[in-house]
């Protein structure tokens, strides 16, 4: 069978990236939504992120998907519908594929349309057998996603660490959601640990400075496509942990006095004065399982590595 290659319907709502923009530095702290990070660009730069040596995250995860991959796939079982949460490159999911027994379908969600297109057209090249169905998609959004025909088990694959990507109490809300969109399947998540604040703060200060360039790529996406006058010399990443909350916290902060236009509006910074783009929760595994469990999973098997810096949980529903 050809991989059949289905696409999504409707934008994203709430997807409006000037709309949020301007909303967001209106504010007295202002903010631009960390979701607008993934653009092509973007979506690159992330790519480039994960390959970094101070970014242990992904190569972490990786090894333990390598190591458990027999045993995850037994808990999904076979002729399982697999939905990605937030897809990206599709790197992870491979692994899943090679060890799954028969998958039914495999149906990736991404907000950025352009960049998950082309990395489906990969996968399905080397997974000729295997039903794709992307979906440009916003997962943070109220979303029903159609059944197949024959309504085939789903299971959930939600890795990186993208849940720490949200304030506990909206991960609540984001993993209910993902339960009931699961009909019944369980949820494969990856969770990235507490640890030593220097190991995090390496991750997201990068002596390569790309992550300071994913981070100014909001600041380049809007001059791109909305024609603001953004200075990208202007502004400094600043990326802080904040051990109280357990979190990165990542700003751009003015280094001058300056205006920006667009949109007919004129937004003012005084020098200092940072927005705030994203935040990266880390979790203990108890607290992490507790959260879980609050959204109604049942939270079951765990694995971590040797020194305890990722996880990666089997939620039950
Ligand atoms: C996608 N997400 C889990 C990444 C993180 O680590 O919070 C995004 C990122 N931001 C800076 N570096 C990576």
């Amino acid at each position: 069978m050809d991989a059949r290659l289905v696409r999504a319907v409707a934008p994203p709502e709430g997807d409006d990236f000037a709309a949020c923009l301007a909303e967001g530095l209106s504010r007295s702290l202002k903010e631009i939504p960390c979701k607008f990070f993934y653009d092509q660009q973007g979506s690159h730069l992330f790519d480039a992120i994960c390959a970094l040596p101070e970014y242990y995250q992904t190569r972490t995860e990786l090894g333990l998907l390598h190591r458990h991959a027999r045993e995850i796939a037994a808990l999904i079982g076979p002729g399982a519908e697999i939905v990605e949460f937030g897809a990206g490159s599709l790197t992870k999911v491979r692994i899943l594929l090679d060890a799954l027994q028969g998958p039914a379908a495999y149906t990736p969600l991404d907000i950025s349309g352009d960049y998950l297109g082309g990395v489906v057209r990969t996968l399905a090249a080397d997974y000729p057998a295997l039903a794709m169905r992307p979906l440009v998609a916003d997962f943070t959004m109220p979303l029903a996603i159609p059944p197949l025909p024959g309504a085939p088990r789903r299971a959930g694959f939600f890795p990186g660490s993208t849940i720490g990507n949200f304030r506990p109490e909206t991960a609540d809300c984001l993993l209910r959601r993902m339960r009931a969109s699961l009909n019944g399947g369980g949820l494969l998540v990856g969770v990235d640990l507490v640890k030593d604040p220097r190991r995090l703060h390496a991750a997201y200060n990068d002596s390569a400075g790309i992550t300071a360039a994913f981070n100014k790529n909001l600041l380049a996406r809007a001059n791109r496509e909305l024609d603001a006058g953004f200075d990208l010399d202007g502004f400094a990443h600043y990326a802080p942990y904040n051990s109280a909350a357990h979190r990165i916290e990542m700003y751009l902060v003015s280094l001058k006095r300056q205006s920006v236009e667009f949109a007919g509006r004129r937004f003012d910074f005084v020098q200092g004065e940072p927005i705030h783009t994203e935040d990266s929760h880390k979790y203990t595994i108890e607290a992490f399982r507790e959260l879980a469990a609050r959204a109604g999973f049942r939270p079951r098997a765990v694995w971590t590595d040797e020194e305890r810096l990722f996880s990666l949980h089997w939620l039950e529903n």
